[in-house]
């Protein structure tokens, strides 16, 4: 299979594209900058340089002209950002880029698509499992990210599964070398983490490389038509850091009540198992060095 794939040089395009090739795959990476898209330049890799919001369309169908799947898992919140660092460009690489994907999917006979989503764009559920079932949360306030979400997986269930076969993935908090979970593991042995309230909120965590082998399922099997959480088993916020800690050898973190309690997700992978065939495997611990 030829496959077409946007954000190939992040941290998720790093895990799937070796999966890929592994199995006989050819791949077309777009890249904004091909200097800097060192560690995906492999025999099998199609290195093609372009910006997924400023691509000429035409250009970006052609470079899909002959794929047979292809994925957007680009995103310009950096692993560990806070605050609205890169919030914009993300929601515009959802909507505009989103679109700008599904025309060259379309124009290119593209036959299998798959979509990166997130499970943080569910409404804050305490203590209830979420499932595909359960709508976005729309508020503005309470999930400001979940607007251009709600569009983007909008615009990819309006194909027609039949033409083209279709995958919504909605990952949790990425762990695993390169995530944000590198920046928790720094922050707990320097002693600077906190639990913000009081750390009963869900989290909802998947390996990159647990992310990577569904969604090379998705792209190759999957029927079309479905929309998944693909997560590891929850965990209270509180009882991971505490568990990281004690992996790490340091201190349990300190609780902050003051701190506002983060939206609580706890999220069922069921829909993902029986769909794909998949279960998660790398579990949500780092291999610890150096203790
Ligand atoms: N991180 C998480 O915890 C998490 C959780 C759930 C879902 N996700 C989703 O997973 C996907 C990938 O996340 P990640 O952690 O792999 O991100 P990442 O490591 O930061 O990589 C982001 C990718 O997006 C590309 N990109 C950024 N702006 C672009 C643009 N204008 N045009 C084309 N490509 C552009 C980057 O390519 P360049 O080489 O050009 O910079 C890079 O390949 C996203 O859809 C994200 O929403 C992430």
């Amino acid at each position: 299979m030829r496959v077409f794939i946007a954000g190939a040089t992040g941290v998720y395009g790093r895990a799937l594209i070796p999966r890929l090739l592994a199995r006989g795959d050819e791949v077309v990476a777009l890249a904004r900058s091909v200097d800097h898209a060192q560690a995906i330049a492999l025999p099998g890799v199609e290195l093609v340089a372009g910006d997924l919001l400023h691509e000429d369309p035409e250009r970006l169908r052609r470079a899909m002209a002959g794929c047979d799947a292809a994925a957007h898992l680009a995103t310009a919140i950096r692993p560990g950002a806070t605050g609205s660092d890169g919030a914009n460009t993300t929601a515009a690489l959802r909507i505009d880029g989103t679109r700008r994907l599904l025309d060259a999917v379309i124009a290119a006979g593209v036959g299998r698509y798959v979509q990166q989503s997130i499970v943080m764009a569910y409404p804050d559920g305490g203590d209830r499992w979420l499932d595909e079932d359960t709508p976005f949360d729309q508020g503005e306030e309470r999930a400001p990210t979940a607007h251009p979400v709600v569009t983007m997986e909008a615009m990819v269930r309006a194909l027609d599964p039949g033409r083209v076969a279709w995958t919504i993935l909605r990952g949790g908090s990425f762990v695993g070398p390169g995530t944000a979970q590198d920046a928790v593991i720094e922050r707990l042995r320097a002693g600077t983490q906190t639990v913000p309230g009081d750390g009963r909120n869900w989290v909802s965590f998947i390996h990159v490389e647990d992310i990577a082998e569904a969604t090379l399922l998705a792209l190759h099997q999957a029927k079309g038509g479905s929309v998944l959480n693909i997560t590891d088993e929850p965990i209270r916020n509180g009882d991971y850091l505490d568990r990281l800690a004690a992996l790490l050898g340091v201190p349990e973190p300190a609780r902050d009540p003051a701190a506002s309690r983060p939206r609580s997700f706890r999220c069922s992978n069921a829909a993902a198992q029986a769909t794909l065939g998949w279960t998660p495997t790398h579990g949500i611990w780092p291999a610890v060095a150096g203790r």
